[in-house]
């Protein structure tokens, strides 16, 4: 296992301590998250889940979890996420793995949103591509506001969406979220706040730093 790996590992394994009978948890998606999953299966704890994508629900139900639709549930107490990046004020961009827009309801959901990374997700300064899911419906109109947006060659999300990347300047993040946000046509970006931040654990080669965010 590279020390990615590791690092990733143990993060999960980490967060997955903050969870506790009872609790309806929010489960994120990748490579980080493919960690978790089995963490929680070996806590054997009474919880009840929802997940981020297919991927994620189909693991966690052949693990043995509880995974729930995301329908007749308005809170969660828990949610726990991968992200490909991570600033030093806690913003984050997430959506690498095209679940950004499920990704930000969860977490806007969960009383406490805690994001799993490995060390190399740390950044100075973040980077484009921002992951963006459409419309389809006036797909080009939405694009030319955009700006520099490319589509990727992934399939549709589950809600249909279309997903892209814009790689126009970054700058404030706050602002451009905003300008996203604002343009009809956008489902959503992968920009999340710190706001919405309120634990970051990282894995460190052999141990794992917890910063709170509160943002
Ligand atoms: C999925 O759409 C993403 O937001 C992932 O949470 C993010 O890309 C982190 O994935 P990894 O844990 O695979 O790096």
């Amino acid at each position: 296992m590279t020390y990615i790996e590791t690092e990733k590992r143990l993060a999960a394994e980490a967060a997955a301590k903050l969870v506790e009978d009872g609790m309806t948890v929010g489960l994120g998606t990748g490579s980080t998250v493919a960690y978790l999953i089995p963490a929680l299966v070996r806590r054997k704890l009474d919880i009840s889940c929802v997940a981020t994508s297919p991927a994620s629900f189909d693991t966690a139900r052949a693990l043995g979890l509880k995974v729930k639709p995301f329908s007749g549930i308005d809170r969660l107490d828990i949610a726990i996420d991968g992200a490909d990046q991570v600033d030093p004020d806690g913003w984050l961009i997430k959506g690498g793995g095209g679940a950004h827009t499920r990704e930000k309801i969860v977490a806007g959901a969960a009383e406490r949103y805690v994001v799993i990374v490995s060390s190399n997700k740390l950044v100075d300064t973040l980077k484009v591509p921002i992951p963006l899911e459409l419309m389809a419906f006036g797909i080009d109109a939405t694009c030319r506001q955009l700006g520099d947006v490319r589509l990727t060659e992934a399939p549709i999300s589950p809600d249909g969406g279309i997903l892209a990347g814009y790689f126009g300047p970054i700058g404030d993040p706050a602002e451009l979220a905003r300008r996203l946000s604002a343009i009809p046509g956008v489902v959503e970006h992968g920009l999340f706040p710190p706001e919405m931040v309120n634990d970051i654990f990282v894995g460190r080669r052999s141990h794992v730093s917890q910063r709170r965010v509160d943002g």
